[in-house]
């Protein structure tokens, strides 16, 4: 099979010696070896995020946290800011669990402002917010530092939970910065692993919340996932160990880098696709609000991007058209994980030279 290089938001290009972890021979999930192994990923975690919050990783994508979410951080009334397709996914979760949930919404494309949420707690009586930090359909960053700060200081007991599945890894988040109380994201974005596992960092006042909500589930069960591990630092039930022998690996390579050069990289791998894109069409998210994982940029030129996708197919590229109603009327560079500005100066070119450009 050849090897397409993906420039898409997800999952991004896993390195050969990463992957190769997953073919190491198994342990039992309940041996001490794996303990040590899981113990140890859960330092590393608390390091690379330089946070004394509790961490855990749980064998199913990240969505998984959204029904997290409404089963154990909204007791009462959640609002959730909605941007895009992924946010949008936040909202409807929590309206399936039964749970009541008011929208903030905002043009797809426009980024979730401190002030309008601040204005929307002041209509109803909410618990949870929760916000995407990066929307990876529009390719909105929206300021959750702010937010986060702007909710805390005038309801502290509000639960902020922010979805930081394709920027976390790549950007350079802190939850204690961010104020969040829940923080999720994936493996197959900015940790550049294969997709199944997700991670999550969470408060104490979290577990409190789960604590004192009912029906949360079996697998999606806060409260066990965190007694398990108190108990016996291992899981509730039967993780993906091949992909967490990945993670752990993974986590060396990222601790070398470390977080604030991880950030800088991604931010010259957007700044070099934000130039490019300007000289010929437009970003898609309002100035100053843009990703620093996924460049979403507007096809003013009307470009088809099916054809341009099989064209860089044939070159060894493959990058992501827009997403849902945006097809077509954006696309999506992914520049996440491991690439490196070199590489998005070698996937530019190759574009304009399909365009002719
Ligand atoms: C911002 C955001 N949230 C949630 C998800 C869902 O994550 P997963 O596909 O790992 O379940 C995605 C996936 O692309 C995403 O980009």
């Amino acid at each position: 099979m050849s090897h397409k290089r993906l420039l898409i938001p997800g999952p991004s290009e896993s390195p050969i010696e990463v992957l190769q972890q997953q073919t190491r021979w198994l342990i039992g999930h309940r041996s001490s070896e794996y303990t040590a192994l899981y113990t140890g990923i859960i330092e590393k975690l608390g390091k690379y995020f330089e946070t004394q919050r509790h961490a855990a990783t749980l064998t199913a994508s990240g969505t998984i946290w959204m029904d997290i979410t409404a089963r154990n951080m909204v007791k009462g009334r959640a609002l959730a800011g909605v941007c895009g397709a992924f946010s949008d996914r936040m909202y409807k979760t929590i309206q399936d669990a039964g749970k009541p949930v008011d929208a903030l919404k905002v043009e797809p494309g426009m980024a979730i402002k401190p002030e309008m949420v601040m204005e929307a707690l002041g209509k109803a009586d909410y618990d949870t917010v929760a916000i995407v930090h990066n929307e990876t359909a529009t390719g909105v960053r929206n300021p959750i530092e702010d937010i986060g700060k702007a909710i805390k200081k005038e309801y502290p007991d509000i639960m902020f939970v922010v979805d930081t599945v394709s920027s976390a890894g790549g950007d350079y988040l802190v939850p204690e910065k961010l104020n969040a109380d829940l923080m999720f994201m994936s493996t197959q974005k900015c940790f550049a692993l294969p997709p199944g596992l997700s991670i999550a960092l969470y408060s104490d006042a979290a577990v409190e919340r789960a604590r004192s909500i009912p029906g949360r589930g079996h697998y999606t069960d806060l409260i066990a996932i965190h007694d398990y591990y108190q108990k016996k630092q291992q899981n509730p039930t039967t993780p993906n160990v091949s992909l967490l022998f990945a993670l752990d690996y993974q986590l060396d390579r990222m601790l070398k880098e470390g977080p604030k050069a991880r950030y800088e990289r991604h931010l010259a791998m957007a700044d070099l696709t934000r130039k490019w894109a300007a000289k010929k069409m437009k970003m898609f998210p309002e100035p100053g609000y843009e990703s620093i994982t996924v460049s979403t940029i507007a096809n003013t030129l009307g470009k088809d991007i099916g054809a341009l996708n099989k064209e860089l197919g044939k070159r060894g590229y493959q990058i992501a058209n827009g997403y849902g109603d945006l097809k077509e009327k954006t696309f999506r560079i992914g520049h996440m994980g491991e690439w490196t500005p070199n590489e998005i100066k070698s996937l530019l070119w190759h574009i304009d030279d399909i365009w002719g450009e």
